[in-house]
């Protein structure tokens, strides 16, 4: 309990989290770039043009832009996107289009992208994706698989506090009602010190994950991945 006092902890607010705690959300979303580099291997996204929804700081978006032609990075939070657009530039990084927008009304045209990308990311609708990718190109997204929200910590989070990832209904709909093949992986994220461990995944996760990281003194998180993906 002493231990549990010491630390500030949000228990599971995402939209809190990612509109007032950006910067901790970079520090916790290092498997995201593990996960978008996995993905451009996968799918060859070499030279094209790749939509990402749900850029957040831009994790995966600048992991997608070493190999893509371009990168059109939506995303609706402006703090957020903010540290994107800081780490592109600090970085000479080009081409990247960061747009403010919403995956259920994507402000692009029809057929105008090689493939949609969503990592760990807010709703991109199947409808949207399917309106601007061009004939031949993927929707691809890579989440938490519904078992595994928070990661390796999923046993110990409340069934109450499992707020996001894909959920068992998403993930029904995609792959009955939407015809998405999918794998599954782990990716694993290591941070320097325990404290620090702390200080990100016992800020989202809250008390039990405090508890549990200081008594395994846990440093690296392990996380299973669901990539759904669909030809267009
Ligand atoms: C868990 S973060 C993922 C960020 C990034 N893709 C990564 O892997 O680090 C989810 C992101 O989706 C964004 N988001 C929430 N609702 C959204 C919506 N309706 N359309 C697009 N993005 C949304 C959030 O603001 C947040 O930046």
């Amino acid at each position: 309990m002493a231990q549990r006092r010491k630390y500030q902890t949000i228990e599971h607010d995402w939209p809190r989290f990612f509109r007032e705690y950006p910067e901790v959300y970079d520090r916790f979303s290092g498997h995201s770039e593990t996960t978008a580099a996995i993905i451009s291997d996968m799918f060859g996204l070499d030279d094209k043009v790749v939509l990402e929804v749900g850029s957040g700081t831009g994790i995966a978006t600048l992991e997608l832009a070493k190999r893509a032609r371009l990168v059109i990075a939506v995303e609706p939070e402006e703090t957020m996107m903010r540290v994107a657009t800081k780490k592109a530039r600090e970085n000479g990084i080009t081409n990247i289009a960061f747009v403010h927008g919403d995956g259920t009304r994507l402000p692009l045209a029809g057929n105008s992208v090689d493939c949609t990308v969503t990592v760990y990311a807010g709703p991109l609708s199947h409808e949207e994706a399917s309106r601007v990718v061009k004939k031949g190109g993927f929707i691809i997204r890579a989440g938490n698989h519904y078992r595994w929200y928070g990661g390796e910590l999923a046993p110990i989070i409340p069934e109450r506090n499992r707020a996001i990832g894909h959920g068992y209904e998403l993930d029904r709909y995609l792959r009955n009602e939407c015809s998405y093949s999918y794998k599954d992986l782990w990716v694993t994220h290591t941070y320097p010190t325990l404290e620090e461990a702390i200080e990100t995944y016992g800020f989202i996760f809250g008390s039990e994950a405090i508890d549990y990281l200081v008594a395994n003194d846990k440093k690296s998180i392990r996380h299973k991945l669901r990539i759904f993906y669909r030809e267009i």
